[in-house]
């Protein structure tokens, strides 16, 4: 794609990916602009982030619907009004008809907060408390019919502490999200990841300008406060042969 990729943006609440993909998309991080977001839900914080940065944006209210099918042609027929390479799920908190996934196969990535596949679903963060995990995270992945169930693109690990409560969980995490899902976006919108099937596939300048270290994660420091080990799914060094892309 040499021209500028067009996302679409799937949200339910505060939208703090959504500022995250958008800060990169502005800042050129990202060869993508945000073109359309969307709401299932009224007055949530992410439709006003849209506002600000003169982004269309709009709600399609589950509620107002009979039916999941129903719901989900409005929302395919608002979304194609924008010609999308990509569309993002940022906190969107519904799930999708089947027919709508295979639509838009290969083309819709989600961020789920938990290491797929583990805890998919609801309430993770109590979840992995709950079961005295040593470590969570959070999964970017390609979405495909079976739920929180396509092939993770790349996930971010932090430690849980003794004391940890939920809120403080989930802070810590959403921090690593704003690392991972503009780093999936950036890829995919200058063809470097993709999906085939049923795989995630990146190109060698991807997986080349990883060091063999840091292949397999990554170590980031955060605020000086936690460490977070990206991990990123080369998928047996599957990598896209076709693919020439220069990463910057
Ligand atoms: C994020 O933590 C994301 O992982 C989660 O919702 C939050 C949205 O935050 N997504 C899911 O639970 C999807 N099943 P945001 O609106 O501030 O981006």
């Amino acid at each position: 794609m040499n021209k500028l990729a067009n996302i679409v943006v799937l949200v339910s609440g505060s939208g703090s990916n959504l500022q995250a993909i958008i800060d990169q998309c502005e800042s050129g991080q990202i060869l993508g602009k945000v073109v359309a977001v969307i709401s299932n839900k009224p007055n949530v914080y992410a439709l006003e982030r849209a506002k600000k940065h003169n982004i269309p944006s709009t709600l399609i209210d589950h509620n107002a619907f009979d039916s999941r099918e129903s719901f989900d042609a409005e929302l395919a027929k608002y979304i194609d009004n924008y010609q999308p390479d990509l569309i993002v799920l940022a906190g969107f908190m519904r799930i999708l008809s089947r027919d709508f996934v295979v639509k838009y196969l290969g083309k819709m990535l989600n961020i789920h907060p938990s290491l797929l596949p583990k805890y998919p679903g609801l309430h993770t963060h109590k979840r992995a408390l709950e079961n005295n995990d040593e470590t969570h995270g959070a999964s970017i992945h390609f979405v495909t019919p079976e739920l929180d169930g396509g092939p993770v693109v790349l996930q971010s690990v932090i430690n849980i502490k003794n004391d940890d409560t939920v809120d403080e969980l989930q802070e810590r995490i959403a921090q690593t999200e704003w690392l991972i899902y503009p780093l999936a976006v950036k890829w995919f919108c200058v063809g470097a990841l993709k999906m085939s099937q049923e795989q995630v596939w990146l190109s060698k300048e991807v997986v080349n300008n990883l060091t063999n270290l840091q292949r397999f994660y990554l170590k980031t420091t955060l605020n000086d406060e936690f460490t977070c080990q990206i991990i990123i799914n080369t998928n047996g060094a599957k990598y896209d042969e076709e693919s020439s892309v220069k990463l910057n």
